[in-house]
């Protein structure tokens, strides 16, 4: 049984890599593996075509929110925040530090991706709601994204994000996908997010570093991204019926899966907030699984014991595939193909587990409430 104190630093090191430098730091933003945070593009025709008039009422109600922009003073940093990132940081050890910056790199790269491709569907369509919509988002998700750059600045560790827009590959989405995935990735953000503020409200000690006194306001912005992708889904039906609950299925397996693995190469950072990896992940993934009634149909079903071992061999089989790689040669390229293998085949195993069926409420908003 794999759990976060049963692995080592090596481990570790071996799936996160080490920043020494910026250049490190920014090659890392560049990198695209199974568990790194994406650029994507999509259909802007079809994008435009998106027709919010069924939940009109719902819509300028979340409009108007946005126009309100009741953070527009909250991504600037307070006196005692420069204090704190002074006395703080040079007391985490040297695997934590690794640990942090991993996480500080690979949430702006996930901040960022939002943000162009907010950007890009904004510039590409002339439909009035879509353009607007963007607009709010793309601005929400720059000030995150510099926000957290400010803090990669004070390790002189800046990502240089005119630099990584221009070199980091992007993967096409047909809408939907990008609607499964974004709503997702909007809501496991403010379930993330909000955990770790609890948590920190709770036991302010383990606050190493005052980024984390940002993130209850925060949260609410990634709430209303996600709030926003779900109107834009009930608001068309077929995208929630049929075929596509497999792809619904796939796409929330995928998610999980890759936010459990990617978490659990970080267990000290879960251990100087006084959780445990695997604690923290499910905790995220009920409130997820709570919020995504709102519009999924199907709902993965994530205390079925099959369900927590597979996600348990996952992180063994992630630890096994860097091992190879790093043996290299014929042996360590055999090595990553059976592991590669054996991933898919736990992926799925996961897949065919039974799914809990959701009626979807009338109301379509909800408050961020956790
Ligand atoms: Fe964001
Ligand atoms: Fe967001």
């Amino acid at each position: 049984m794999t759990n976060a104190a049963a692995l080592d630093f090596d481990h570790v090191e071996l799936l996160i890599g080490a920043v020494e430098n910026a250049a490190d730091a920014n090659a890392k933003a560049v990198r695209n593996t199974v568990l790194s945070p994406r650029f994507y593009t999509t259909d802007f025709d079809a994008m435009d075509k998106l027709n919010v008039e069924p939940v009109r009422a719902e819509w300028d109600t979340m409009m108007k929110e946005y126009e309100g922009d009741n953070n527009h003073d909250h991504f600037q940093r307070d006196a005692a925040f420069a204090e704190e990132v002074r006395v703080l940081m040079p007391q985490l050890s040297p695997e934590m530090r690794q640990e942090f910056l991993d996480f500080l790199i690979s949430s702006l790269t996930s901040e960022f991706s939002g943000c162009i491709l907010y950007n890009e569907i904004r510039k590409h369509v002339t439909n009035p709601d879509i353009k607007q919509l963007m607009t709010f988002m793309a601005r929400d998700e720059s000030r995150h994204a510099g926000f957290i750059n400010q803090s990669l600045r004070d390790f002189d560790l800046g990502i240089d994000l005119g630099q990584l827009k221009r070199t980091k590959s992007y993967t096409f989405f047909q809408p939907k996908f990008i609607f499964y995935a974004t709503y997702l990735s909007e809501k496991i953000g403010y379930a993330r997010y909000i955990t770790i503020y609890r948590q920190l409200e709770k036991n302010p000690d383990k606050r190493f570093h005052p980024i984390f006194r940002w993130f209850e306001r925060w949260c609410n912005d990634e709430f209303r991204h996600g709030e926003s992708f779900a109107l834009i889904m009930r608001a068309h039906p077929e995208l929630l019926r049929g075929v596509n609950l497999l792809w619904i299925r796939f796409f929330i397996l995928a998610v999980y899966a890759t936010m459990y693995v990617r978490d659990h190469t970080r267990p000290l950072l879960h251990e100087a907030m006084g959780f445990e990896s695997t604690d923290y992940d499910y905790e995220v993934f009920r409130i997820t699984s709570d919020i995504a009634r709102q519009v999924f149909p199907v709902e993965v079903d994530i205390d079925h014991p099959t369900f927590r071992a597979c996600m348990t061999r996952l992180v063994e089989l992630s630890i096994a595939n860097a091992k190879a790689k790093e043996r290299g040669g014929i042996f360590g390229a055999i090595g990553r193909a059976v592991t590669a293998v054996q991933a898919v085949f736990v992926f799925g195993r996961l897949y065919l587990l039974p799914v809990k069926k959701n009626e979807l409420p009338a109301d379509i908003r909800m408050q961020p409430t956790w």
